[in-house]
């Protein structure tokens, strides 16, 4: 079947054998017979640049649970096939704080720990008590605790040590139930609150803002393919950065730390000229170069082409390393 519809890419290729699970019995089930396994999820963090030989498991496990709650927090536990913005729709809808600031982005709850999403000032690490996989080789149910997933910024164990041994299958989540922590610290938010007259923001408030920055700014996968974030925002040494600022006085940045500066990926990527640039089906999206696109037929190939232009672009550029963010397959 084609696989263009399971990746927010809309990348058209094949896969030769296909699976939908939907439960962990089911996947426990496969696995006896069949472990060298291709898996695909909501697919909004792949880029697809070739047929997929490998039987291709697509897990749909759904449901939420409330595992218990006092006063303040509430505990939950989410099957990996649930589809993120909807479920942190349904916690807004709840009261329930800790996820508002991550609305919109596509993909699903299996998947978020993985590069550990993040936006606006919060990172899903921040909620997560636990996660819960499957071991491919022995086919037992394993619990990493949030220490033991190694989050980082777009990091994890899963992307690292235990990477493609593991099938995500649920993940928990502690969120609150009153006193929530507001993350308003983001300027955009911030801007589009006051616009809005809202002083004392409630999470509805702050799911709405995030969801108008992000309509203004992202292409919706469903009109236009695409990965969210093509690239990782670089690190660079405060001596790199501020031999650039001599040359590039309004360059943005963050402070990671003492000798760490953090530049925004897509101000390098605009600077370098592609911002909007189209190639025929494929380019860099008009609102925000950080973010690669198909028009609609591009293969991956024409993506993975045209990110290592801008690589080798930036690095001649600037002198820094642009770092591809999504699974390239
Ligand atoms: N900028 C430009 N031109 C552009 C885009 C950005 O000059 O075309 C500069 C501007 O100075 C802007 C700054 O970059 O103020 C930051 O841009 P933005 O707020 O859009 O955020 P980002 O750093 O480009 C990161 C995440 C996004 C996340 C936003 C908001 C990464 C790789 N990306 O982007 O995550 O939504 O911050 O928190 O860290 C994703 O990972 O797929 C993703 C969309």
């Amino acid at each position: 079947i084609s696989l263009k519809n399971y990746n927010t890419f809309g990348i058209d290729v094949t896969a030769k054998r296909f699976i939908c699970i939907d439960s962990v019995y089911q996947l426990q089930e496969l696995l006896k017979v069949e472990k060298d396994i291709f898996l695909i999820s909501g697919g909004s963090n792949m880029l697809l640049t070739k047929d997929i030989e490998k039987l291709v498991v697509h897990i749909d496990i759904k449901g939420v649970s409330i595992d218990h709650e006092n006063e303040n927090e509430v505990f939950l536990t989410v099957n990996a096939g649930e589809n993120w913005h909807e479920f942190v729709l349904w916690c807004v809808d709840n009261n329930y704080g800790g996820l508002e600031n991550l609305s919109l982005i596509p993909g699903n709850v299996g998947t978020c720990p993985i590069q550990n999403i993040g936006a606006y000032g919060v990172e899903v690490k921040d909620t997560i008590t636990k996660v819960e996989a499957l071991h491919i080789e022995k086919g037992k149910l394993v619990q990493f605790s949030n220490e033991e997933c190694k989050f980082g910024y777009r990091n994890s164990i899963f992307k690292n040590e235990v990477k493609g041994k593991y099938i995500i299958t649920s993940v928990s989540f502690k969120l609150t139930k009153q006193n929530h922590n507001f993350n308003t610290s983001y300027g955009a938010i911030e801007t589009e609150l006051t616009s809005k007259n809202i002083a004392k923001p409630n999470l509805k408030n702050i799911s709405d803002a995030v969801i108008a920055i992000r309509k203004s700014k992202l292409p919706d996968p469903k009109e236009i393919g695409n990965s969210g974030s093509f690239f990782k925002n670089p690190v660079i040494t405060k001596a790199h950065f501020l031999t650039l600022q001599k040359t590039y006085p309004e360059i943005p940045s963050y402070i990671v730390s003492e000798n760490q500066v953090k530049v925004p990926a897509g101000w390098l990527i605009e600077k370098a000229g592609f911002k909007g640039k189209r190639f025929g089906d494929f380019g860099v999206h008009k609102k925000q170069a950080l973010v690669l696109v198909n028009y609609n037929n591009a293969t991956g190939k024409d993506i993975y082409n045209l990110a290592e232009t801008i690589q080798k672009e930036i690095k001649s550029k600037f002198d820094i390393k642009l770092e591809i963010e999504v699974n390239v397959i």
